[in-house]
C-alpha cells in the first residue's frame, strides 16, 4: 500500500514538472499558430489520434479499389481541388498560405506518414475531422459508412506522390475563387480590349447612333 502511494506521488510529481516545463515554454514562445510543433508534440498528437480510430474503421476496405480508373480519378482530383486544396494544396504538400500558418499544419500527404495510413484510417479522418486542429469533418453523420465521394478521395490520396503537371494544371480550374480574384481576372481580360479600342467616336457615351447623342442636330 505504502509502495503504491509512493508511486502515485512520484507520478504526480513528474506530471507537475512536465506541466510546468510546458507552461514555461509556452509562455516563452507564445501561442502563435506560425510556430512549428515540436517532433514530440507531433508524435504524441498523431499517435493518440490514430489510436482513437476504431479497429473496425481502420480495417475497412475501399469499396472503390477496383474502380481506380481515369474518370473516377479526375472526379476525385477536382473534388480535392475544390474542397481540400485551400489548406492541403493541389499537390498535397500543405504548402498554401493557410496551411503554412495553421497549428498543427496539414502534413505533406505525399510522404510515408500519410501514405502508410490504411484506406480505412484515411476515410475515418476525412469523414470525422480531427479535433483541436483545422481539419473539418466532411461526412454527413447519417451516412458515415457510405460516402462514395470520400472513398474516391482516398483513392486520389494514393496518387498524390505521382501527379502529373497536366493533372495539376487541370486542378487550377477547380480551385475556389473569391469575388476579388474573379474581378482581377476580369480586369486583366479587359485590359487588352481597352488597348485595341477603336477610335474615340465609338467609345461608350459618345455613340452617335444613340438618341440624344447626335450633336449634329443642334
Ligand atoms: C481548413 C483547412 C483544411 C481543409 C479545408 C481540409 N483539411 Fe485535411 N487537414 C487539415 C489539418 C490542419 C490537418 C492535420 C490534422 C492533424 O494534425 O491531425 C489535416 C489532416 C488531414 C488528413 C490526415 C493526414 C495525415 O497524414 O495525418 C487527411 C487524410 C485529410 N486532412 C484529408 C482532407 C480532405 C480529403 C479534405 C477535403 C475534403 C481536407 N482534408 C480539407 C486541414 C484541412
Amino acid at each position: 500500500m505504502v509502495k503504491a502511494c509512493k508511486l502515485f506521488f512520484l507520478l504526480l510529481l513528474v506530471l507537475v514538472i512536465v506541466g510546468a516545463i510546458y507552461a514555461w515554454r509556452l509562455k516563452r514562445r507564445g501561442f502563435s499558430a506560425r510556430n512549428q510543433p515540436s517532433a514530440v508534440e507531433t508524435l504524441l498528437a498523431r499517435t493518440m489520434r490514430n489510436m482513437a480510430i476504431p479497429a473496425s474503421a481502420r480495417n475497412e476496405e475501399n469499396p472503390w479499389k477496383d474502380l481506380d480508373n481515369a474518370a473516377n480519378r479526375k472526379e476525385a482530383r477536382e473534388h480535392w481541388a475544390d474542397h481540400c486544396a485551400f489548406c492541403h494544396g493541389n499537390d498535397g504538400s500543405g504548402n498554401t498560405d493557410t496551411g503554412k500558418n495553421m497549428y498543427p499544419k496539414p502534413p505533406d500527404m505525399r510522404l510515408a506518414a500519410t501514405q502508410n495510413l490504411t484506406d480505412g484510417e484515411l476515410y475515418y479522418i476525412i469523414e470525422n475531422g480531427v479535433r483541436l486542429t483545422g481539419m473539418p469533418a466532411w461526412g454527413d453523420a447519417r451516412f458515415i459508412d457510405q460516402d462514395d465521394d470520400t472513398w474516391k478521395i482516398v483513392l486520389f490520396i494514393r496518387h498524390l506522390p505521382n501527379l502529373t503537371p497536366e493533372d495539376l494544371q487541370d486542378m487550377k480550374d477547380y480551385n475556389p475563387k473569391g469575388k476579388m480574384e474573379m474581378e482581377d481576372e476580369d480586369d486583366s481580360n479587359a485590359l487588352p480590349k481597352m488597348k485595341n479600342m477603336p477610335d474615340m467616336p465609338n467609345m461608350p457615351g459618345m455613340d452617335h447612333s444613340k438618341p440624344g447623342a447626335d450633336h449634329t442636330k443642334h
